[in-house]
């Protein structure tokens, strides 16, 4: 008994912020935020709630399937649009979904953590599984404040899991450290603190390690990835990541450019945006790899099965 994935859908406010937006009021430029984090433009608007439906809709959809073959929900946040109850209620109440229904929070790697989860709720059982990521960080984002405005962004990714003989998860990696919580962290009713340089060391050193740690269990090198869809936070991020693991850039789905770092919702926006281009075919290895405040990691390579 295993599982694999069978549709996959994406959503984003239609209001988009440019770099030249924040250059109207704040001591930044195009240039700095570009050179430095590779983001041109993001997306802010909608709840979490509104976001994650939407998304969901279409991975449903592009599944052929209709929210009453789902059978349980996992809801990846770090932005629930309220403390109680769990936004994933509300998400499994507007779209019909059957069974039960849970909000997941490990911060940007929260979207791994939810995959490996949903994994496991097969194992006991479910049949089908809607893994959902969305995060709406701009509204957790002091704007006038440069240091985090330029990279925080909102937006939503999801896949159908499906119960099936052979299993396409193949190997992954879950960690935490929370002795790092003061590098990053926002308080109820405050505002992201992050201390960039560290977040950014770290960062790169968890992606590698929790990487290779997946692909070993998989019985997979570098060599054999098709696709890394990394956690979108930096291209310099990415890079590093890709530098060290021996995987090229175009072997790995970039979208920060057109979104920032949307949390939860940017591994499966990267996904989806792959797919939707073609780049990944039946038999692929797909490695996630991701990174967040905690500090929160998480790793796993999956075979595609579409
Ligand atoms: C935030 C980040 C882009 C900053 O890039 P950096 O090259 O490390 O830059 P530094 O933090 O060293 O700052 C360099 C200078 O740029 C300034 N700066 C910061 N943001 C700026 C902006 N938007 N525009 C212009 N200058 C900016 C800093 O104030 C600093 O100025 P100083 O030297 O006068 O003090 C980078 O550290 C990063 O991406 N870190 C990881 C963040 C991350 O992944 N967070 C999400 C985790 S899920």
């Amino acid at each position: 008994m295993g599982a694999r994935i069978i549709g996959v859908g994406q959503a984003v406010p239609d209001r988009v912020v440019t770099n030249a937006d924040f250059e109207a009021y704040l001591d930044t430029s195009d240039t700095w935020i570009t050179e430095r984090t590779g983001i041109r433009e993001r997306r802010f608007g909608g709840t979490t709630s509104s976001l994650a439906i939407e998304a969901g809709r279409r991975a449903i959809a592009d599944a052929g399937l209709t929210p009453g073959d789902i059978d349980f929900l996992v809801l990846s946040t770090t932005t629930p649009d309220q403390t109680v109850p769990a936004t994933s209620a509300e998400v499994s109440h507007q779209l019909g979904t059957r069974g039960g229904a849970m909000d997941l929070n490990a911060a940007c790697a929260g979207y791994v953590y939810a995959l490996v989860v949903a994994r496991g709720m097969i194992a006991s059982g479910a049949h089908r599984v809607l893994v959902i990521g969305s995060d709406t960080l701009s509204r957790i984002t002091d704007q006038n404040d440069r240091s985090t405005a330029v990279l925080f962004a909102d937006g939503a990714g999801a896949v159908v899991m499906e119960r099936a003989d052979e299993d396409d998860l193949l190997g992954w990696d879950l960690g935490v450290d929370g002795a790092a919580r003061p590098i990053l962290y926002c308080d109820h009713g405050g505002y992201m603190y992050m201390e960039g340089r560290e977040v950014f060391k770290r960062a790169v050193r968890v992606m590698v390690e929790s990487s290779e740690t997946a692909m070993k269990q998989a019985g997979v090198n570098a060599d054999d990835i098709a696709l890394l869809v990394p956690h979108q936070a930096n291209l310099r991020i990415i890079q590093a990541a890709n530098e060290r693991l021996g995987i090229s850039l175009d072997r790995t789905a970039v979208v920060l450019d057109r979104y920032g770092n949307t949390s939860s919702g940017s591994i499966p926006l990267a996904l989806a945006d792959a797919v939707a281009q073609g780049r990944l075919h039946p038999g692929d290895h797909v490695l996630f790899t991701g990174f967040g405040a905690g500090m929160t990691w998480a790793s796993a390579v999956w075979r595609w099965a579409r």
